[in-house]
């Protein structure tokens, strides 16, 4: 077989022009970058090639190359943090090695050792490690791409690829607190379908979601909330999961988040979110403040429900997951030409998502001990 990602052929480029270190509070998402990447090209022929750490520049590509033309592309996104005696952690590399391979099968890319992809970025993030901002809240988030980079156009496999590695400061997505979103019920438009690619963290699923997202925001919502055939199931909320918690009518709260069903992405906060919750069910770790009855459920849920627990009283808070913004709460849904409005906390963070947004939180910053953190 060829040739696998193998960390002993690493080979390390230092910048000599280090760029100035911007300040944390003009962080935007997204738009700072460090000053080194990762780069590991993939032929299929000789299969993949060394792993080199450079300075962050351009990429030269063929106008021809495959990415360009049929999207042959798929990213993933995870965060470091620095705790507070020095140590730098990521959270669940792992989790997104699997969903990158996973992406990766679903374009005819191809597959590689997540193993030593998480090796080739721990020494990234090191070589990087003054790049990540001390103040709390603040993170840095790490993009793992890849791309089909040979001239062709037909339609077929990719036979050369590129991965790369990109890392951006950032700040905590919701600097000032907590501020409950408005979302819009979205029909005219769907980000996934049955058979779809919903459930890989393709660059395609993104780009038509954006002309969505920018009418919703025209209506005066901030994300859309994609309901998906004529029963209007909840599905995501933009670019997150989704969680809905209600009472039912025997009064026992209950969690919901829609299942792996092959539209929905199998996000890593969603996972954690969900492996809280049940580690408090079962007693191995009680969170304060959550109900110790709360039933925990991947099943779809409607419209319908949602309007009809709202109206009798039952509905506790709805909110978005995701690694960008951990939890996002919902404080109202536009919804066939009117609005649906959803309790909110008083901090705007609900009873449920709270005691497990400070668990999550708590370990990602290293306050609480896990071994979801994986050291740099
Ligand atoms: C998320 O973390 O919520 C994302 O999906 C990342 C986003 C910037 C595409």
């Amino acid at each position: 077989s060829l040739p696998d990602i193998e960390p002993s052929r690493l080979q390390i480029t230092r910048t000599t022009d280090p760029k100035q270190l911007p300040p944390s509070s003009s962080l935007l998402f997204g738009r700072t970058f460090t000053d080194h990447m990762l780069r590991i090209p993939w032929s299929g022929l000789t299969g993949w090639g060394a792993p080199s750490i450079e300075p962050y520049s351009t990429i030269n590509l063929t106008p021809s190359a495959t990415v360009l033309h049929y999207a042959q592309s798929l990213f993933e996104g995870l965060k470091a943090y620095r705790h507070t005696d020095g140590t730098v952690t990521m959270f669940r590399p792992d989790m997104n090695m699997k969903r990158m391979n996973n992406s990766a099968q679903r374009l005819a890319l191809p597959a590689f050792n997540g193993e030593a992809l998480i090796e080739m970025i721990k020494k990234l993030v090191s070589i990087d490690r003054e790049w990540i901002p001390k103040e709390p809240g603040h993170s840095l988030y790490i993009r793992p791409t890849m791309i089909g980079t040979n001239g062709a156009l037909g339609v077929q496999p990719p036979t050369e690829a590129l991965l790369f590695v990109i890392c951006s400061p950032v700040g905590p997505y919701y600097p000032r607190g907590f501020k409950p979103v408005p979302l819009y019920g979205t029909t005219e438009y769907i980000r996934a379908a049955p058979g779809g690619t919903g459930a890989f963290k393709l660059a395609a699923n993104y780009a038509p979601g954006v002309v969505a997202q920018k009418s919703a925001a025209k209506a005066g919502y901030v994300q859309n909330l994609w309901l998906h055939g004529p029963e209007h199931y909840l599905t995501e909320v933009g670019t997150m999961n989704l969680f809905v918690a209600l009472k039912g009518e025997d009064g026992v709260a209950e969690l919901v988040t829609p299942p792996l069903d092959g539209m929905i992405l199998p996000g890593v906060t969603r996972d954690s979110v969900l492996a809280l919750a049940r580690n408090h069910v079962s007693g191995a770790k009680k969170l304060p403040g959550l109900p110790d009855k709360l039933k925990i459920s991947e099943r779809p849920i409607t419209m319908g429900e949602v309007i009809q627990a709202n109206n009798a009283g039952r509905l506790i808070e709805l909110f978005g997951t995701g690694t960008a913004a951990v939890v996002t709460p919902v404080d109202k849904i536009g919804y066939q030409g009117g609005d649906v409005h959803i309790p909110t906390g008083e901090d705007g963070m609900g009873p449920i998502s709270k005691p497990l947004w400070t668990e999550l939180v708590g370990i990602q910053t290293g306050t609480i001990q896990s071994d979801w953190n994986v050291v740099v």
